[in-house]
Parts: structure tokens; C-alpha cells; sequence
């Protein structure tokens, strides 16, 4: 290892996927110290909770500084695409500390829609046609519906915390969707820029590379649970569960996968100049056989990495230690061949508005799952409060799909807190 040994760490971010980094940091023997900014109830377990805003970069280089801290670890999207990593990177005093997370530039991949299919469109990534529209092309976007099918894919090209894609079935509701997104900006400047796309119809699957940008590794793939509702229904969330590995993802399918979308990607990185040194997210579609990409992401899935990184036996700071030092290839990766089952508890009313403060009550009575926490924090007596729409997410590994989920289902039933909600049906398609 190049990063010393033991490593301090700074761990970015909140969610259920930081609390799993945290738990699967504080198994490794390199391990110094662990600080989590800003975390929550679960993350304080596995080291130190720190109270700074992980948007003011000055901050956070001061706090690494006075902590000699090794490594910072960046979970969400947010601080790559405003571009910490070239924060330290430009900094005199700070450049020694390796921020693992892709650059400014590379993090375009998840912040515009329009940037990650251009670049796909050049290095041949198989993606849905589309067309990218702004206020000075709406009628050839509205051309570009008339020769679709429906339904009709629009995407606001910024972040738009995952609430920027609709799916229209009219075409009169498309087109003036399309302009209501770009005139009054729907989402914002998010909005400003539309992409229109060819909708995809298949099953789709999150695919997690690791890379340092010359090599990659591919982590377990999950399949993500996005819709509130049982069998698929209702509104979108951020995800209320996911299982890994996938039964479709076969061996054939993902040597596709890694011939037509990940190789190609690589390479478009090295070719393209981007300072790439972190996780690649790959939602795809698998249609009949053949994946095809509908969105980069360039960090780690939530739900999903609260059932990847319990499949990975190998240690995650020698992985860190490769990415960041551009020394992957000569890194051991070993994924356990269970099954991991997460569900997610969310909060009454989530994903529309919900209450926070609950108390939450019963983790302690669970034997034989994980219960990695999202949105919660410690109250002033030390009792967890709800403190998100997505509150926790439990894992288990079992032999199959199915033993796994039962296995986390017989876990929430330890657990309770008023308005808890989760979907009962996690895992039941892929029987
Ligand atoms: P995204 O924010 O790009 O992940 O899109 C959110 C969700 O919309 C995806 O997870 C898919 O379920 C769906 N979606 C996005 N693009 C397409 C497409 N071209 N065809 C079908 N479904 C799509
Ligand atoms: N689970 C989907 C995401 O993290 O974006």
C-alpha cells in the first residue's frame, strides 16, 4: 500500500451507502482513524461523526490538515460535480491528500445528461437515441418526438436530485412538457437543456466499476428498487431495495457488458483525458440479452451499495489504496457468491412529505442482519430519531434471494417507529 498504514479517513456524506462504507472501513485492519462528515445515528458507530458542511471544501481541507487525514472518500454525487477533488488538487497544502472520486470534469459524466451521451455516442456505448434541446431548438425537438414511440423519455440535463426524468405516454403531453421543462425551467437551470430519448424496454440492472482510470475492477452488480409502491407501482425514490448479485446478470451477459459498455468506457476516459479515480455506476437496461446504458452515475448506488460492499470480502482500503495510487490492477478484489438482500424502511408519506423525529426503537434485537442506518440522527438522550425519508436500509446474506430477503424482512419486524413503511415484495421478481 501506498496510503500509510494505518490510514486516516474522511468519509463524505449521510446516507444508508456511507453508513456501508463505514461498516465495511471499520472491518479493515489498515484501518487509523475514521471521521464521517457529516453521517448520522448508524455511521457514529464505526468511527467519528464531524459537524461540517461537506459543500465548504475550505472546511473540509482544514479539518483533513489539522486531522492528517490519509484519504478522503467521497460518497454522493454532489461535492464531485462542484469539483472537490480538483479543490485539493489545486491546493498547495492539501494536494498530498488523495480525494477518491472522479475531477470536475469527469463528474459531467452524472451532472449533464447531454456531456455523458455525447460521450457515449463517441466511444460507442450502446444507449437510447436522442436528441438534446434548448430554447433555441424546441421545435426540432418536437420533431424528434413525432418519430418516436411512446412512451416519451424527457431528462433535464443537470442534477436535478433524481426527480429530472419524466416518461409521458402522449405526444402532446411530451411536447409540452418539453416546453414547459425549458421556458419556465421546470427544474431549474437543471432544465435549461433537455435531452429527449428513445424509451427502453427491459429489466434494468446497476453495474459498479472501480477504476483509477487506466484499469477497472467490477464490483457485484444489484438490481435497485425504485417505485414506493409493491410490484413496481407508484412514485419514484431514491430506491427501497436491491439484491445482488442478479440472477440475469449471467456470465454471458455480463462479458457483454463489460466488451460493449465498460472497455469502451475506459478507454473513452484515457482518450477523452479525465481524471477518473473512483466508482462508475452503470444503470443499464438489459433488452432481450443486450445491455444498454441509461445513465453514468460516478459514485456508488444507494440502496445497492448496502448489498455490494457486504459481498466483497477482499479489504476496501488496499481498494482505495488502487484507485487512488493507480495501482489497480495489481489489487485483489473477492466477492462472496451469497446472496445480499437490503430493504429499505422509509418514513409515512415518503416519498411526498413525511415527518421527521420518530423514535426508533428494536435495532438492537436484530440478530443476523445488518441494519445500516440512512436518515437518522442521535437525540438529545441518545435515542435515534428518524431523520430522513429513507431511514434504514437492512441487509442479509443468505444462499439465495430469497432466504436473504426473509432473513431482512424477520429483521424489521424487531424494528419500529411511527409511520414506518417498506416494501414486502423485495427480491419477489427475480424468483
Ligand atoms: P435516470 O435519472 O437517467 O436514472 O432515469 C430515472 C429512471 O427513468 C431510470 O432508472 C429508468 O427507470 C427510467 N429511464 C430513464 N431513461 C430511460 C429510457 N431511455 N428508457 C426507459 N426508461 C428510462
Ligand atoms: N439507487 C439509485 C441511485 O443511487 O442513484
Amino acid at each position: 500500500m501506498k496510503l500509510p498504514k494505518p490510514t486516516n479517513i474522511l468519509l463524505i456524506g449521510s446516507g444508508g451507502r456511507e453508513c456501508a462504507f463505514a461498516w465495511k472501513i471499520a472491518q479493515s485492519e489498515n484501518l487509523g482513524k475514521l471521521f464521517i462528515a457529516p453521517g448520522n445515528a448508524g455511521t457514529a458507530a464505526y468511527g467519528t461523526n464531524v459537524d461540517i458542511d461537506p459543500n465548504d471544501f475550505a472546511m473540509v481541507k482544514h479539518f483533513v490538515l489539522t486531522n492528517f487525514i490519509n484519504i478522503v472518500v467521497v460518497g454522493p454525487e454532489e461535492q464531485l460535480v462542484k469539483g472537490i477533488r480538483d479543490f485539493f488538487l489545486s491546493s498547495d497544502d492539501a494536494r498530498h491528500v488523495p480525494v477518491l472520486g472522479p475531477s470536475k470534469a469527469a463528474a459531467q459524466l452524472e451532472g449533464s445528461k447531454s456531456f455523458s451521451k455525447a460521450f457515449m455516442e463517441k466511444y460507442g456505448v450502446p444507449t437510447a437515441k436522442y436528441l438534446e434541446v434548448t430554447a433555441q431548438n424546441i421545435e426540432q425537438g418536437k420533431s424528434f418526438l413525432g418519430t418516436l414511440k411512446p412512451p416519451y423519455v424527457l431528462k433535464a440535463d443537470g442534477l436535478a436530485a433524481g426527480k429530472g426524468v419524466l416518461i409521458i405516454d402522449s405526444i402532446d403531453e411530451a411536447k409540452s412538457e418539453l416546453e414547459d421543462m425549458i421556458t419556465s425551467k421546470r427544474f431549474g437551470e437543471a432544465s435549461a437543456k433537455v435531452v429527449i430519448e428513445e424509451y427502453l424496454s427491459g429489466i434494468e440492472c446497476s453495474v459498479f466499476v472501480a477504476t483509477d482510470g487506466k484499469s477497472y475492477k467490477v464490483l457485484p452488480e444489484a438490481k435497485d428498487y425504485k417505485r414506493i409502491g409493491e410490484g413496481d407501482t407508484g412514485l419514484n425514490t431514491g430506491g427501497m431495495g436491491a439484491i445482488s448479485p442478479v440472477p440475469f446478470a449471467d456470465e454471458l451477459f455480463m462479458n457483454r457488458v463489460k466488451r460493449r459498455i465498460i472497455e469502451p468506457t475506459i478507454k473513452g476516459i484515457k482518450a477523452e483525458g479525465l481524471d477518473y479515480c473512483g466508482f462508475i455506476f452503470i444503470g443499464l437496461m438489459n433488452c432481450g440479452g443486450n445491455p444498454m446504458v441509461i445513465e453514468y452515475n460516478v459514485r456508488m448506488g444507494d440502496p445497492e451499495t448496502e448489498v455490494v460492499l457486504p459481498r466483497i470480502t477482499s479489504d476496501i482500503i488496499d481498494l482505495f489504496d488502487g484507485i487512488v495510487n493507480k495501482t489497480l490492477r495489481s489489487k485483489e478484489l473477492t466477492i462472496s457468491p451469497k446472496y445480499a438482500a437490503t430493504v429499505v424502511c422509509v418514513a409515512g408519506g415518503y416519498p411526498g412529505d413525511y415527518e421527521k423525529g420518530k423514535v426508533i426503537t428494536g435495532i438492537e434485537n436484530v440478530t443476523g442482519s445488518t441494519v445500516f442506518h440512512a436518515g437518522t440522527k442521535k437525540g438529545a438522550k441518545g435515542e435515534i430519531l428518524s431523520n430522513g425519508g429513507r431511514v434504514l436500509a437492512v441487509t442479509s446474506l443468505s444462499t439465495s434471494v430469497k432466504a436473504a430477503a426473509a432473513r431482512s424482512f424477520k429483521a424489521i419486524k424487531e424494528i419500529n417507529y411511527e409511520g414506518m413503511y417498506y416494501r414486502r415484495d423485495i427480491g419477489k421478481d427475480l424468483l
